[in-house]
């Protein structure tokens, strides 16, 4: 008996969690009343997955607020939203069959194809597959470790262009465990760095004269977590000591750390952590840019979904220094990107578009002088919002080229 409650526990453990019957409602508060409500429902642990904006205490009036409501709590939600008379509408009706579904381009065969670049990989094969690229492409190429993860895994760290010592433009992707598109784009641009060098004129005049620093998948144990275990996964995985793990990387940096927008709460997904740079990955990164300031022109930081270009500040009502710099560049890329598939990107400073976040790499980055410092927020606009299907993946790269170029040769032109 007792070695059968053993067995079903682990095998509790170790079962992937599910998501039948789970439910994304997007809510549009309208009076403070309904904004109280929201936050009750983030006040319970684990009773509200906010999808966006990333909390409850992020939402404010006059806003849409994707919600993901497990399938026991649905009736009592609906119930408390009509009383309170929040309109609503069920955005996605139910969560697995969309998790089942987002594998939805074949397989290829490598050995004939060479790397699917239209699928999403694990953190496992990312890593392979960056150490292959830099071997096929030896002299426009380097892999090397970034850091280590809280778990021991290796965060990998490709180094792109013709000369190390030209200055550099930093990218990361997958600080969210759970925004999988993310790491897909670095590897498509990867990909479309190497083999459009001397196909592609801008292409290889980039390479040429930028050293692109590419973090696949900076939150490794997070999105191995995440394939492995509960695709819904965000954070860290650090144990907290309680029954909540995790940490916010991006609440967790040396930017008015442990301020508005974030969590003192284990248990929240904004947990801002036990102290300022507790992640290995906070403090690898961190390391990276302190050790190569003034040398770093711009830093792009991958998130989903939204459609958004942020930029600095978030941790406070302040605007940067080059607001109208960082404005026009943005506006610029937003309009190349919507050139390809009319998807259309909104921009603005974080405090603005997506309301206070302390702590978040790019006002790291910003205020440690990479003067061009954004977050961008793939696809999509909340149809499948994380659970974008792999068949939006091509385009979503193809347009995002788009996007980079533009900032890319601006760094260019402002050497
Ligand atoms: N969705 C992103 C997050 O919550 C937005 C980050 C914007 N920047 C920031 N410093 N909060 O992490
Ligand atoms: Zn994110």
């Amino acid at each position: 008996m007792k070695f059968l409650i053993i067995l079903s526990l682990a095998a509790l453990a170790l079962a992937k969690v599910r998501f039948d019957g789970h439910q994304v409602l997007s809510l549009y508060p309208t009076t403070r009343e309904h904004i109280d409500l929201i936050k009750e429902f983030g006040s319970y642990d684990g009773f509200a997955d906010f999808w966006s904006p990333d909390s409850a205490d992020l939402a404010h009036i006059d806003q849409k607020i994707d919600v993901r409501f497990r399938k026991e709590s649905l009736r009592i939600v609906k119930k408390k939203l009509e009383a309170a008379g929040m309109s609503f509408e069920v955005k996605i009706a139910d969560m697995q069959p969309l998790i089942d579904s987002q594998f939805d381009v074949p397989r290829k065969n490598k050995a004939l194809f060479g790397y699917d670049y239209d699928v999403y990989h694990t953190y496992d094969e990312i890593v392979q597959w960056a150490n292959d690229v830099a071997n096929q492409y030896p002299l426009l190429a380097k892999y090397e470790k970034f850091g280590d993860s809280y778990e021991g895994r290796e965060i990998p760290r490709l180094t792109l262009g013709t000369s190390a010592s030209n200055p550099i433009v930093l990218i990361d992707c997958g600080i969210h465990a759970r925004e999988w598109i993310s790491p897909a784009f670095c590897q498509c641009y990867v990909n479309r760095m190497l083999s459009q060098y001397g196909v592609d004129t801008g292409v290889t005049a980039a390479m040429q004269s930028l050293t692109f620093v590419v973090l696949p998948v900076l939150n490794a144990d997070g999105y191995a977590y995440s394939h492995t275990d509960d695709r819904m996964w965000r954070k860290t995985r650090r144990d907290n000591g309680g029954f909540c793990k995790g940490v916010d990387p991006n609440r967790n940096f040396d930017a008015n750390w442990a301020g508005p927008g974030s969590s003192a709460s284990p248990c929240s997904e904004t947990y801002y952590g036990p102290s300022v740079a507790s992640e290995p990955l906070t403090q690898a990164l961190q390391n990276f840019v302190l050790s190569n300031k003034g040398n770093i022109k711009a830093y792009i930081t991958f998130h989903s979904y939204g459609q958004v270009f942020i930029y600095p500040y978030s941790y406070a009502v302040q605007d940067a220094p080059n607001k109208a710099e960082l404005d026009a560049v943005a506006a610029n890329s937003a309009a190349a990107i919507e050139s390809v598939n009319r998807k259309a990107y909104t921009y603005g400073p974080g405090y603005e578009s997506m309301y206070l976040a302390a702590g978040g790499s790019d006002d790291f980055s910003l205020d440690q002088g990479a003067t061009l410092s954004y977050t961008i927020e793939l696809r999509d606009t909340g149809r499948y919002g994380f659970l974008l299907p792999e068949s939006q993946i091509a385009d979503s790269c193809t347009e995002t080229y788009e996007g980079m170029d533009v900032i890319t040769d601006y760094v260019r032109n402002s050497l």
